[in-house]
């Protein structure tokens, strides 16, 4: 790229504004590929209206890993290299737009895999570099956090949201784009984490969060007395290192397989698996009324992998119904990572003046990255 491409940057930055503040619609571009999913779709901004998702196309490694009982790093970032290409171009025939639609391009920076991220961020800066449009990192959660907005019962700000993904576990008072103050989140393991543990344990492989949450289906929910870290106490965090420990021991008291029919034990997996389900859900529920009535608020998001849990939304459904709080979820398909949430963070963040795009086309990215840092 010559200097005068870098100095006649600002004026492309100007015409998006202008374009903005003509009314005329904005198309981000969201590429996702922080860990084990590549993802891109197109979203449009109209205004201060919420954007709209044109499109969106996602590749899920889950196959390719399965065969090592978790992701492979390496293998993650070769793969992302890839599919990204080929899902830009079905993004942009389902949209049914060329290239030149694309205003602005946005990536996940962060936190994640840095090699899976650097693809993401690679195939960003050339596309942007190749079009002549800015380019925008954007906070894995902080897509997450906002990924309701594009369902057909968008928040309102401000309000509290329960970040429960396979990494994280945390509750925050979101007051805005960008305006993040955490509240309480897990000392140890995450909830998803708690969730692949167990599923582990039980021999159910990767990923076992809707594995486990299938099991539990058919097991009894009160059949193992496990422990609820944390949640009776002042403390707003979370921990559930212990609950791992205490599935363990109870596997470990399991009868011998050859010492009982097939079916007793199933059973009994089964069993397990929905007092962990119980276990984890009762502490996740308990917590985020308690960060409500701390706050005052009452309007609850809850996102990331684990708020796909069908026993987590009837137990919120239930428990905020009581305390007339409205609660909001991203539609199921948008829960789990997915580029839609990250050209949708990219677009309320370009909505509410937070102007961070740029066209220098050096990124850099950010494995580890606290959301409040933001
Ligand atoms: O948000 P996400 O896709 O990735 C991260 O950013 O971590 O969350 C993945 C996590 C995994 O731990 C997965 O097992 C869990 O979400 N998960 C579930 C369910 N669906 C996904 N956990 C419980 N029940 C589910 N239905
Ligand atoms: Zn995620």
């Amino acid at each position: 790229m010559s200097t005068a491409d870098v100095t006649a940057a600002p004026d492309v930055l100007a015409q998006l504004a202008e374009r903005r503040a003509a009314g005329l619609p904005v198309r981000v571009l969201g590429i996702e590929s922080s860990c084990d999913e590549t993802g891109v779709a197109l979203v449009e901004l109209v205004g201060q209206g919420v954007p709209r998702l044109l499109a969106d196309a996602l590749h899920s490694q889950i196959e390719m890993h399965q065969a090592y009982g978790g992701v492979v790093p390496e293998l993650a970032s070769r793969d992302h290299i890839r599919r990204v290409v080929p899902l830009l171009r079905e993004v942009l025939a389902r949209a049914g737009v060329g290239r030149e639609a694309i205003d602005l391009v946005a990536y996940t920076r962060g936190p994640g895999l840095a090699g899976a991220l650097l693809v993401g961020a690679g195939a960003a800066c050339a596309l942007g570099l190749a079009l002549g449009r800015p380019v925008l990192g954007v906070h894995h959660l902080e897509g997450h956090l906002l990924s309701p907005f594009l369902s057909d019962d968008p928040p309102e700000f401000p309000f509290v949201a329960l970040l429960v993904s396979g990494g994280h576990t945390q509750l925050m008072r979101v007051d805005g784009v960008g305006a993040y103050e955490l509240i309480g989140e897990t000392i140890d393991d995450a909830a998803g984490e708690a969730f692949d543990k167990t599923a582990k344990m039980l021999g159910l492989g990767y990923p076992g969060g809707p594995a486990l949450a299938r099991l539990a289906e058919q097991g009894n929910d009160k059949a193992f007395a496990l422990p609820r870290p944390l949640m009776r106490s002042d403390s707003l965090d979370f921990s559930f290192a212990g609950l791992k420990t205490a599935v363990w021991t109870q596997l470990l008291k399991l009868p011998a397989a050859a010492s009982v029919p097939a079916a007793a034990l199933a059973q009994l997996h089964a069993d397990l698996a929905a007092s962990t389900q119980a276990a984890i859900v009762d502490v996740l529920v308990y917590k985020a009324l308690a960060v409500l009535k701390k706050t005052g608020l009452q309007r609850l998001v809850v996102a990331g992998g684990v708020g796909a849990n069908r026993r987590l939304r009837e137990q919120l459904n239930q428990q905020c119904r009581r305390r007339a709080v409205r609660v909001h979820y991203p539609e199921l398909h948008l829960c789990t990572d997915n580029g839609a949430m990250i050209a949708l963070a990219a677009a309320m963040r370009l909505q509410s003046g937070q102007q961070e795009a740029s066209m220098a086309y050096a990124f850099d990215v950010k494995p580890r990255w606290p959301l409040d840092a933001l």
